[in-house]
This record gives structure tokens, sequence and C-alpha cells, in this order.
């Protein structure tokens, strides 16, 4: 098991650049299958989630040849329309290669995912959504079913814009005989991805990013070659860990258009931000002032950085509140944060965070990505040494998340490397 020690105290100061998103990255993998032609991708994330989702590709029979700045999938094959229970225990997103396969082989058998640290995880959506477009769904010994001899399009109202409902729909509908209408989709610049992504493979989608996306599906699709936006959450990431630390960090390669809600809340707790077209800087050290955030899906305040900006009210006066919003348990990390010198208290939804806060060093544990994420931000700023454990959850995605912040002067080093990811390349 892997750990980071970690000795704060030290303002970050540097320029950093963030890599692909990976909540982009993942989907654009599973929607290669939808062609029998070559794809390849740019900008890919090399993470834990990346490879697993290359082990998925393997396992349904596409070949996956993934290095440091491309992945290429040649899903020309025989392909299975089984993703295995082991792999979709390991990561949700493996249930995004449901609409590919059904739209390519007409019909998919994927586990059901497990939930996870953040909550139940359900995907009543997809599965909906799948049934308006003529899919046949049962459930047999922890396996989803999903078949249809010809997809036809229809009108989808969802009753939640679930990211991953409206990948999976906007993949399956996008060789389906007619018309699909996504109605509440989501909004997320993923999704906008995606859709780019598919249009270069010839599909016909219109209003990604609105919250009604038409697909008009086409015979067939082929491969394409396709750059992956940058990763916002990294980005939010780094921003707060300049502003913890009392730093001066320049983000390259982020795009502040998927950051705006963050950014103003951010400004108003009193962190210097200045916009440029492909980087933003960030100052910290001033007063920060009390701020209320609610999670919302976007362009609201994007959940995966509650956690992360937790560690910033907690420095702030006064008392903050923040709801969560998407995720029905996403305060797990908490108690770790409360250790680390913070005084948050939990009530459902619901979060209170006093502030005033001087983080000291202690041992904590990661129990999820982002989490792991706000535990190092803590530690970056805390006294003393810190220690996170389970960090493999944050090798899942933050890509050389330690490197990138030793560029910056922190004070950080991962212990027991034996299994370091980029040894696992293939
Ligand atoms: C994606 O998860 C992201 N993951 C999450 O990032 C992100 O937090 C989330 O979107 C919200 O932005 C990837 O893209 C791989 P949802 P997803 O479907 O698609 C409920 C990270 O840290 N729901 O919008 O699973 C669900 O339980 C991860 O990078 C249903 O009830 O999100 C959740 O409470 C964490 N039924 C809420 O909706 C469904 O059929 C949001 O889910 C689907 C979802």
């Amino acid at each position: 098991m892997d750990k980071y020690v970690i000795t704060g105290g030290i303002p970050l100061v540097g320029t950093v650049r963030v890599s692909g998103a990976k909540n982009s990255a993942l989907k654009l993998m599973a929607a290669s299958l939808l062609s029998s032609e070559k794809t390849v991708l740019h900008n890919v994330p090399l993470i834990r989630d990346v490879l697993t989702m290359g082990e998925v590709l393997r396992e349904i029979g596409a070949r996956v040849t993934i290095s440091p700045d491309r992945v290429e999938i040649d899903p020309g094959g025989e392909l299975s329309p089984t993703a295995p229970y082991e792999l979709v225990r390991r990561m949700r997103a493996s249930i995004l290669v449901m609409g590919p396969l059904l739209a390519r082989l007409g019909r998919a058998r994927v586990a059901m995912p497990g939930g996870c640290n953040i909550g139940p995880r359900h995907i009543n959506y997809h599965l909906s959504g799948l049934e308006k477009l003529g899919a046949k769904i049962n459930a047999d010994h922890g396996f989803i079913n999903v078949a249809a001899r010809n997809l036809t399009g229809d009108i989808i109202n969802l009753e939640y814009p679930s990211m991953g409902a409206t990948e999976n729909l906007i993949m399956a509908a996008s060789t389906a005989r007619g018309r699909t209408v996504i109605e509440s989709a989501a909004r997320e610049p993923e999704i906008i991805d995606l859709a780019k992504f598919l249009t270069s493979m010839g599909a016909r989608i219109n209003g990604a990013g609105t919250d009604t996306i038409v697909i008009d599906g086409v015979e067939s699709l082929s491969g394409a070659t396709h750059t992956v936006i940058p990763d916002r959450v990294e980005a939010g990431t780094f921003m707060l860990a300049a502003a913890v630390t009392g730093g001066d960090v320049e983000v390259t390669g982020a795009n502040p258009l998927h950051l705006e809600i963050f950014t103003s809340k951010i400004r108003a707790i009193g962190v210097d931000v200045k916009e440029y077209d492909h980087h933003v800087r960030v100052k910290g050290g001033g007063e920060y002032f009390s701020t209320d955030i609610a999670t919302l899906p976007f362009p609201g305040f994007p959940t995966d950085l509650q956690a992360p900006v937790m560690v910033l009210l907690s420095l702030a006066g006064g008392h903050s509140i923040v709801t969560e919003n998407v995720f029905e348990n996403r305060f797990s990390f908490v108690e770790e944060l409360n250790r680390l010198g913070a005084c948050i208290r939990t009530s459902g939804h619901h979060a209170v965070v006093h502030g005033n806060t001087r983080f000291e060093g202690a041992i904590v544990e990661a129990t999820d990505l982002r989490a792991g994420a706000a535990l190092v931000l803590a530690g970056l700023c805390a006294s003393g040494v810190t220690e996170v454990r389970h960090i493999q959850h944050i090798d899942r995605g933050y890509e050389d998340l330690e490197f990138k912040l030793k560029g910056l002067g922190a004070d950080i080093e991962r212990v027991d490397t034996a299994d370091r990811i980029s040894t696992a390349v293939t």
C-alpha cells in the first residue's frame, strides 16, 4: 500500500500543467467500441482508471496500446458482450461500455456496479433510457443483460441530469434508427468532448452542453483521432493547493470556462484568481472568508471539488455550510480531515465547517479519490508531517501528483513505490 509523506507549511510557487480529463478519456475509450476501425486518443492521463478501462476493452476483445502520449484502440476483431465483475467492481465507469456494446453487437452483459464510498451509484436512468430505445433488460447472477435487435430513436426524459446515463444513451443512440432526443441531459464539458469525438467518427449530434441533446442515428461509425480536454477537477485541485498554502501558481492547460462557478466561489472566499484563455494564475495568502457552497450538476459547483474546497473553508474565518446535492454520502472523508485539525460536523447532506483551523500533521487514510486529494491539500498546509495512506485511490485520477506538487516546491514523498503506475504501461 503506497502512502504520501508530506511536510507542510511551504507556499507552492511555479507553473503546473493539468493532464487530460479522466472523466472524458474513460468514455472516449468506451466509445471507440462503436466502430470496427482504429481510434487514437491524445492527452489521455496515465492513471489507474485508464489502465483499468484498457483491461475492460481487452477483455471485450479490442487491441489496446497505452503509452504516455497516445492511446490506440483497435476494436476490429470478434468482440465479447461481457464486462466482467472484477473490473466493473473496481471501476464504475466500466458500465459505459454498455451503450456501445448494445449498439455494436445488439447485446451487452455488464456486472452490476457495486456502491462505493460516495453512495449506492444506481444505473436506473441508464437502463430506463436504453429501454426507451428498444432494449430488453433482465438481470441474473449479478449481471445486467441488455439486448436489442435494432435500437430505434425516441424521446428520453431523464429525471436527473446523470452524466453517465447521458453518455451511455448518446453512444447507444448514435447508430440507432431515427432520431433520439435526450431531455434534461447532463451539460458537463466532458459530454461536449464525447459528442465532438463521436461527430468526428461520423455521428450526427446536436445540443451537447445543453439540457436537450438530439442524435440522428447513422449506419456506422469510422475510427477517429481525438485530443482529450483538460481535467477541470485536477485544475481546481491545484488552484486550491495554491490557495491553502498561500502560494502563487499558474495552472496551465486549464479552460477557465469549465470552472466558472468554482472560481467565483473561491474568489468569494478571498482567493486571487486571474483567468487567461488557457491558464489561470492563483495567489493565496490573504484573509479568507466563510462562504456557503452547494454542489450541483454542471454548471453548478462540482461535487468532485467539494472535499478539496473544505480544506480552504477550514482556513477561513467564521462558519461555512457545504451542501452535497449530487451524491448520497460524500462526507466520509470528514473524520480523516478532522484528525488533521479541521472542525467539521455533518448531518445528512449538510456539513458545517468551523473556520480558523490550524492543520497539524497526522496519519490519515484516503477513502476515495477526491477525499485523498483533500487530505493531501490539508497535509500541504499543516504544520509538521502528514502521512496519507491508501493513495491507490488518488492514483486512480491524478497523474503524477507528487511530481507535479514537487515541481511547485512541495515536500512530498511517495513511500512503498513497488507498483509505481508508470511501470504498468502496456
Ligand atoms: C460522473 O459519475 C463522474 N465519474 C463523477 O466523478 C462525478 O462526480 C459525477 O459524474 C457527477 O459529476 C466519471 O465520469 C467516471 P451521475 P456518474 O450519473 O456518471 C445518481 C470522480 O471523482 N444516479 O451524474 O456516476 C448517482 O447515484 C468521480 O472523478 C442514479 O440514481 O455520475 C449519483 O448520486 C466521482 N441513477 C448521481 O445520480 C443512475 O442511473 C450522479 O450520478 C445514475 C446516477
